[in-house]
């Protein structure tokens, strides 16, 4: 019934303090994150090293998912040192080089009223080898299509937290955007500015200095983020946080997509569908190719993920230490 065809090499996973194999069902159907999407999670990688797999800033993943479970008030029923080592467990278990790492935080089954009074926080973690969230495009470049439905805002939910629910936008986004015929959707804020992809961050460059914009955007503020924007200035790069216009967005060199699951990917053409009562307008971006500061920050990216850049090994947590 749950096989792993979408989840490749996936063997078992961890649940309250157990491994299961992947096929076993343990959750109820009137678990409580299931109806109303009252769940927080991580998006994590290990790369293969020369020194076994190691996963990338986990400490900063792992507070980051206490920093999302207290946003929904949830008692998380283990430390951070318990979550930090199941983790490298699942990858031990499972026997992965290099792992997509899922960790998820959930209340189950209790209750349905709104207000989880009954249902009790469980955690779980899944890890498989998935490889680049778009794929070709990754290298080829993807086509954007900026969706008309506005990012939820900073106003309304706390957007530096990982929390289900959110992500409901994000996959009907995901799902319209690839619908009209583009790889991703790109949303704008409530302030008509460029804000995020449904799970990446975004980068611009013009005239060779490297804008991204911040959680007063409402955007989730990423940790492929921060570490590019370190990277760019050990590269001397010019970086600039600060919002992103549209125009800013159509004119600029270079435009890129950061996070985990993406890690780097160009986009080489954007379509701006935000009005929906216009056709929308196609722009190529730059000479419509992986732009070069785009490909320099990806090689350094991916070297320093891989522990081939000594000064990034502060980033990597090795599996089998
Ligand atoms: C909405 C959103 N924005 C940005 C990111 C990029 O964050 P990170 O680099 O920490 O994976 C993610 C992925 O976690 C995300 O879901």
């Amino acid at each position: 019934m749950f096989n792993n065809t979408h989840f490749p090499r996936a063997k078992k996973f961890w649940y309250m303090g157990k491994l299961y194999e992947w096929n076993h069902p343990n959750v109820h159907v009137m678990s409580h994150a299931l109806h109303y999407g009252t769940s927080v999670f991580e998006g994590i990688r290990a790369y293969s090293t020369n020194r076994g797999p190691a996963v990338f800033r986990l400490p900063e993943h792992v507070d980051r998912f206490f920093h999302s479970a207290s946003t929904l008030y949830m008692e998380v029923p283990y430390s951070k040192e318990e979550i930090t080592e199941a983790i490298k467990l699942v990858i031990r278990e499972n026997k992965l080089e290099s792992a997509y790492i899922r960790p998820l935080l959930f209340y189950s089954f209790g209750n349905l009223g709104l207000v989880p009074k009954f249902s009790p926080v469980e955690l779980t973690i899944g890890v498989w080898d998935w490889g680049a969230y778009l794929g070709e495009k990754t290298e080829k470049g993807a086509r954007v299509y900026i969706t008309p439905w506005k990012r939820v805002h900073h106003s309304q939910l706390k957007m530096t937290a990982k929390l289900g629910g959110v992500y409901v936008q994000s996959a009907i986004c995901g799902i319209e955007a690839r619908s009209q015929g583009y790889d991703e959707a790109v949303f704008l804020n409530l302030e008509g500015n460029i804000a995020e992809g449904p799970g990446e961050n975004i980068f611009i460059i013009k005239e060779g200095v490297l804008i991204t914009n911040d959680k007063t955007e409402s955007v989730l503020e990423g940790i492929t983020r921060e570490s590019v924007l370190e990277m760019a200035k050990d590269l001397s790069l010019e970086t600039h946080v600060g919002p992103i216009t549209k125009e800013d967005f159509f004119q600029a060199d270079e435009i890129f997509f950061s996070g985990t699951a993406v890690e780097i990917a160009p986009i080489i053409l954007v379509a701006d569908g935000s009005n929906p009562q216009e056709d929308k307008k196609e722009y190529t971006i730059g000479s419509g190719k992986a732009g070069d500061i785009t490909k320099k920050l990806a090689k350094a990216f991916n070297d320093a993920v891989r522990g081939n850049i000594k000064e990034y090994e502060k980033w990597l947590s090795y599996v089998y230490d």
